[in-house]
């Protein structure tokens, strides 16, 4: 066995001390920091085999300019297709070879099924694939690859092992282009005298990985556990060491599953592509947007469409908002899927720009996909949808509203509004309001008639909406609260 050294890691973050302490000094967590004996670096391993050089020799030991280097190779060369077109979209144009990825999630979300997928496509276009699982028999794997379809049996070779000297060894002779390891958590290296998942353990085990993608060339697929606490064990120090991290996870409102890049060395961060899953594996849903809106309250006061971005891919979803009298003199916001404040801001907005008072109603919003509607874009119809809730006028369902609002309510331009209005064109949305410093950009979308505003008050004007709140039934209603203040 290889001689050890005392080290302590927080549990959390994966930081590394050499004294232990209550308190972590990187992430702050309390009580998170444990002793660990890791394995001393052989006189081999400190050689000048640095990651990613392959076989060195003396030649490279010199420093040389950076144009002498050849770049071919990083973030290029032929890529590997998934078999999802989606997926290969997040990945960055499908798996490149010499990475090592991580792929996260909460037990049971579907990564077995994912990958064992990604391998059927793989082997199916005539690359060796090596599965190795720490978790499931041959019998269970090779049931389920047959359940899922896959073909090619043979390119497709099997490990079950919990033991990372072993992996590595199949990985050598079986000589595969692209290795799964699944989990993290379930392999153990003899070097570490700590149980499998535990930090150092799972950092010796990313590090063996590194080691065979870069000098095989090969990919490397780990697959990690999410912790009750949302984060694979260890994250901050597995997310530094891997080349993409990418995390499959439910849609907050059910159903769908999301793979989402969260890092990328070489291709895109915050993509998404959505699956679902059916009896014979995970099918890609390719318009998720029309899924999203099957269900819309049309010619319903309070429903707006919003096309938000994820990464580059446009997505529609319904965002609802409600205004009921207040009556117990305390106007309760209460926002599911946008920022409080936020709705607060565009709350006053109104009452300041176009004069209606929201001082004596209660007002629930809620974006009916679940989605988190983090992006400015969403400020305008978000704002329309509460204007449409107020005024008890439904926003016409052909048609859809981008744009950030100032406080002045001004209306201000966001990015990529050629994709959102192709995305909402797709669900056959034909009318769209969007920023005047837009309007170019969104020209060169046919097939939607398009109106532009610089401030909320055209955007009422073309929406030919009343100048006053509709009166709600009250014994106590004061007539005057309404008012319209001259807009
Ligand atoms: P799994 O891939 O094992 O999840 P993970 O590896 O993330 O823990 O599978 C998750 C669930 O998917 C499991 O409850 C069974 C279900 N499933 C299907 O519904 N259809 C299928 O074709 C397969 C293979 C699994
Ligand atoms: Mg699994």
């Amino acid at each position: 066995m290889a001689k050890t050294t005392t080290t302590f890691v927080c549990q959390e973050c994966g930081a590394n001390f050499t004294k232990w302490s209550g308190k972590c000094f990187d992430c702050g967590a309390w009580n998170s920091i444990s002793e660990f004996k890791v394995a001393k670096p052989t006189k081999g391993d400190r050689s000048a085999k640095g990651l990613g050089a392959g076989e060195l020799n003396a030649g490279d030991l010199a420093a040389k300019s950076l144009s002498e280097f050849d770049e071919n190779g990083v973030g290029k060369g032929t890529r590997y297709s998934s078999g999802f077109s989606e997926a290969d979209r997040v990945l960055g144009s499908g798996f490149l070879p010499g990475s090592l990825l991580l792929v996260g999630g909460e037990p049971g979300i579907g990564k077995s099924t994912l990958l064992l997928q990604f391998l059927g496509a793989l082997s199916a276009a005539g690359e060796d694939c090596l599965y190795i699982s720490g978790e499931e028999s041959g019998a269970q794997v090779s049931a389920r690859a047959r359940r899922l379809g896959i073909t090619a049996l043979d390119k497709l070779k099997f490990l079950s092992t919990a033991s990372l000297e072993t992996a590595l060894a199949a990985v050598d002779t079986t000589a595969a282009k692209i290795v799964v390891v699944d989990s993290v958590q379930t392999l153990y290296s003899d070097a570490i005298e700590s149980a499998a998942g535990t930090v150092s353990q799972v950092r010796e085990i990313t590090q063996n990985f590194l080691r065979a993608a870069k000098t095989k060339n090969i990919i490397a697929i780990l697959v990690g556990h999410v912790t009750k606490e949302g984060t694979v064990a260890g994250p901050r120090l597995l997310e530094h060491m891997v080349d993409g991290v990418f995390y499959f996870e439910m849609a907050p409102s059910g159903g769908f599953r999301l793979l989402r890049g969260q890092k990328n060395r070489f291709g895109p961060t915050h993509e998404v592509a959505v699956f679902e899953m059916g009896s014979h594996g995970l099918r890609q849903v390719d318009n998720p947007s029309a899924r999203f809106l099957e269900e819309r309250a049309k010619d319903t006061a309070g429903s707006s469409v919003v096309a938000h971005l994820e990464g580059s891919r446009p997505f529609l979803t319904e965002f609802q908002s409600l205004t009921q009298k207040c009556h117990s003199g305390f106007p309760r916001r209460t926002v599911q899927g946008v920022d409080q404040n936020r709705v607060s801001v565009l709350l006053a907005v109104i009452e300041r720009s176009l004069r209606y008072s929201f001082s004596d109603v209660d007002v629930y919003c809620k974006v009916a996909s679940g989605a988190r509607l983090e992006e400015p874009a969403a400020d305008l119809p978000v704002l329309t949808s509460l204007l449409s809730a107020a005024l008890d006028k439904p926003i016409p369902s052909n048609l859809i509203v981008m744009g950030e609002v100032g406080l002045g309510g001004e209306v201000r331009g966001v990015p990529g509004v050629g994709a959102r209005l192709m995305e909402a064109r797709s669900v056959g949305i034909d009318r769209a309001i969007v920023p005047a410093s837009n309007l170019k950009e969104a020209k060169e979308v046919a097939g939607i008639r398009l109106e532009s505003i610089s401030n909320i008050r055209q955007l009422k004007e073309l929406l030919a909406w009343p100048n006053k709140m509709e009166k709600r039934p009250s014994k106590k209603e004061d007539p005057s609260q309404f008012e319209d203040l001259g807009f």
